[in-house]
């Protein structure tokens, strides 16, 4: 199947052309999200999938049934990146693929929306930079949803607003609970091989440091505690296969910021009993306190503290409100998929406005993903030698 799709028919809204590549969970979170693109209100650019490439075609079909706009399909990434007709590619393939197809995009000329871990590892991540750096032009950024959810949002305000005071400790976490399960087959993302010897740090990592970095608050040394508790699964075959993956990890964090100091616990979990997709920030200060989980994601609770005042926390049901207006009006609920379509507004509101975007939150950097490598390679240090591992932070290009 092969047309061209043009700008033509809709002269006043910026329309940008998307190349898929990889049609599994997250590729067709995608499709989803600019399917629904009407949701949004007032924004001046859309999305229009035309290609979709996947090393299994079957996988690409369901695009082709589903998505009308897609008028070419291939199981070669370089034929999609070869096309007029995309401008732009979201690349959501397995991490020992990231470092090869991401360069060869950004090469292609090809805007970018890139999966975490933004690399399988810190090698393969330096070649990725290298790739943005030889190319200045193309837009990359890197994909993590949480902090579009109204609550985080209103974490992000408060920062801002520099409220908290003191920062006394911040808490962050992602934790998942499904591979508590030893029945639950062995998938790619719990082999080292093709997600990486980082484990649960690559998987989940990035959505964790996402905003303590986007606030500047860097650890200047980290103590990892990794652990590998189902050290095999079942093979989907019958069979048992070794699962060498680290399940959990939580790493205590020492930040320095310009004029304070305070631990930063994050913790990225596989086996979170309980916890099916929870992401959550909590930050406690001498002036204020607040905390969001998507645990409940309409619920957002702080502490205003004067001295000598009460200690009581407030919990309110955050209004629907993140980066982008919707059609939803404020007493609604705010979920997974809602915060994927304001992460896809704000990298196309990037790619179309630039430096004047809509609104100022935009997706995670690539610089923001090379500090994960930094922290998550130091993890592993920290893990094998037992000891703290200091980390230094010159500037990142
Ligand atoms: N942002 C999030 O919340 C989130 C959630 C899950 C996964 N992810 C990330 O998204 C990426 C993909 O994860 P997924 O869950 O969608 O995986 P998936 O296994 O569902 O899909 C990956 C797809 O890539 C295809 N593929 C493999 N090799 C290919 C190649 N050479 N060329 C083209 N296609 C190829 C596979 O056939 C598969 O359809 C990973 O980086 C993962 O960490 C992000």
């Amino acid at each position: 199947m092969n047309r061209n799709v043009t700008n033509e028919q809709h002269p006043a809204m910026k329309r940008i052309r998307f190349g898929v590549i990889g049609c599994g969970l997250m590729g067709k979170e995608f499709a989803s999200a600019a399917a629904r693109w009407c949701h949004l209100a007032g924004v001046d650019f859309a999305p229009v999938i035309t290609t979709v490439c996947d090393a299994n075609p079957a996988a690409a079909e369901w695009f082709a049934a589903q998505v009308p706009s897609v008028v070419a399909t291939t199981t070669d990434y370089k034929e999609l990146l070869a096309r007029d007709d995309v401008d732009a590619v979201y690349c959501a393939v397995p991490h020992n693929l990231h470092a090869e197809l991401y360069a060869d995009i950004i090469a292609a000329g090809k805007h970018l929306l890139a999966e975490k871990p933004f690399g399988i590892d810190a090698a393969a991540n330096s070649r990725i930079m290298e790739a943005i750096r030889q190319h200045p032009d193309v837009l990359v950024r890197c994909s993590s949803e949480f902090p579009f959810f109204p609550g985080a949002m209103q974490i992000v305000k408060w920062v801002e607003e520099g409220r908290f005071g003191h920062i006394l400790e911040v808490e962050a976490g992602f934790w998942h609970s499904s591979d508590l399960d030893p029945t639950k087959p062995i998938n790619w993302k719990r082999m080292v091989a093709m997600n990486g010897e980082y484990g649960c740090m690559g998987d989940l990592g990035m959505h964790v440091v996402h905003l303590p970095f986007r606030f500047g608050w860097k650890p200047s040394s980290v103590r990892a505690l990794l652990s590998n508790v189902m050290e095999t699964r079942p093979d989907g075959k019958g069979g048992t296969a070794l699962c060498e993956t680290w399940d959990n990890a939580i790493l205590a964090c020492d930040v320095k910021t310009e004029d304070q100091q305070f631990p930063m616990v994050l913790s990225m979990k596989r086996i979170a009993p309980g916890h099916a997709n929870t992401w959550f920030i909590r930050i406690n200060g001498t002036r204020f306190s607040a905390e969001y989980s998507t645990k409940n994601p309409k619920q957002v609770s702080s502490l205003p503290y004067e001295p000598g005042g009460l200690q009581a926390w407030h919990t309110v049901d955050v209004p629907y409100k993140s980066a982008y207006s919707t059609i939803t009006g404020p007493i609604f609920e705010f979920g997974f998929s809602d915060s994927i379509l304001q992460m896809w507004a704000a990298f196309c509101d990037e790619i179309a406005n630039r430096g004047r975007m809509l609104q100022p939150f935009r997706c995670a950097t690539p610089e923001e993903a090379a500090a994960s490598h930094r922290l998550f390679t130091a993890a592993l240090q920290s893990q094998r030698e037992a000891s703290t591992v200091p980390l230094v932070w010159e500037e990142l290009h």
